[in-house]
């Protein structure tokens, strides 16, 4: 579904991204896990046509999409959601996803009312847990409450690719375990494919199938949450960072 080949993002003499070669296939769940600075969100950035890569090449459904806008990249039905939450502060928590069901993935039909509109919305905050009336704005929602903005939001463009950046950070252990269940349901009852980027890498052991692991921008393991964890490379890795 997904394939990255020789992908390097250089920030002035900073190499962000190291030629990173990665495939996901249709319907895995991936986690996406590394020290601060490693280059995750880089990587959704080139993705998700953010950023341009400095050299490399995303495939997407065998298409080549790498330099295409992210209007583009959204339509062909890659979703992500953003590290910080950024909804738009003067339309309401609906308002918002509305916004998503509008301008997301062209391929599916939505019939163009507005009613139509607000009832696939209500449909994804539903899905997410997160319970609004009309009039309830974004600035009025918890951390929680913005997270699952993200992730609505995201859903409503119906995509087949979600790109979740961190979506547990700020969250209590309760809400932390609801939180990754959303995840595994959006995979499992909506057949999206995931790569979610975790710095809470227990939660996200205990879901995905496969780790990925970067280092300043290089992948340094690739395998099952069992065999990732007991990667030398990988446990060096994030000695490093506590030290
Ligand atoms: N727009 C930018 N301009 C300059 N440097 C950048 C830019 N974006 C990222 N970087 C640098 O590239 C490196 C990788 O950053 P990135 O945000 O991808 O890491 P990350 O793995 O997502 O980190 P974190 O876990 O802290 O979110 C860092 O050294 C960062 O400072
Ligand atoms: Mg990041």
């Amino acid at each position: 579904m997904l394939e990255l080949r020789g992908i390097s993002r250089y920030f002035g003499g900073l190499a962000a991204l190291k030629d990173v070669s990665i495939k996901v296939e249709k319907g895995e769940f991936v986690g996406l896990i590394g020290p601060n600075g490693s280059g995750k969100t880089t990587l959704f950035n080139i993705i998700s046509g953010v950023l341009k890569p400095s050299s490399g090449r995303v495939l997407y459904m065998g298409r080549d999409i790498t330099g295409l806008n992210p209007n583009k990249i959204c339509h062909l039905g890659i979703a992500r959601t953003f590290q910080i939450p950024r909804p738009f502060k003067n339309l309401s928590v609906i308002e918002n996803v509305m916004l998503g069901v509008l301008f997301g993935n062209f391929e599916q039909f939505v019939p163009y009312s507005e009613e139509n509109v607000k009832q696939e919305a209500l449909k994804y905050l539903n899905f997410v847990g997160l319970r609004v009336d009309e009039s309830t704005m974004p600035d009025e929602l918890t951390a929680v409450g913005l997270r699952r903005l993200e992730l609505a939001r995201a859903l409503a463009t119906r995509p087949a690719l979600l790109l979740a950046d961190e979506v547990l950070s700020g969250l209590n252990k309760e809400e932390l375990a609801e939180a990754s269940s959303i995840l595994k349901r959006i995979r499992d009852e909506m057949g999206i494919t995931i790569i979610w980027v975790e710095h809470i890498i227990g939660a996200l052991m205990n879901l995905v199938e496969r780790v990925i692991v970067l280092d300043y921008g290089e992948v340094i393991a690739d395998g099952s949450p069992t065999e990732v964890s007991k990667d030398e490379r990988v446990i060096e890795a994030y000695l490093g960072e506590e030290s």
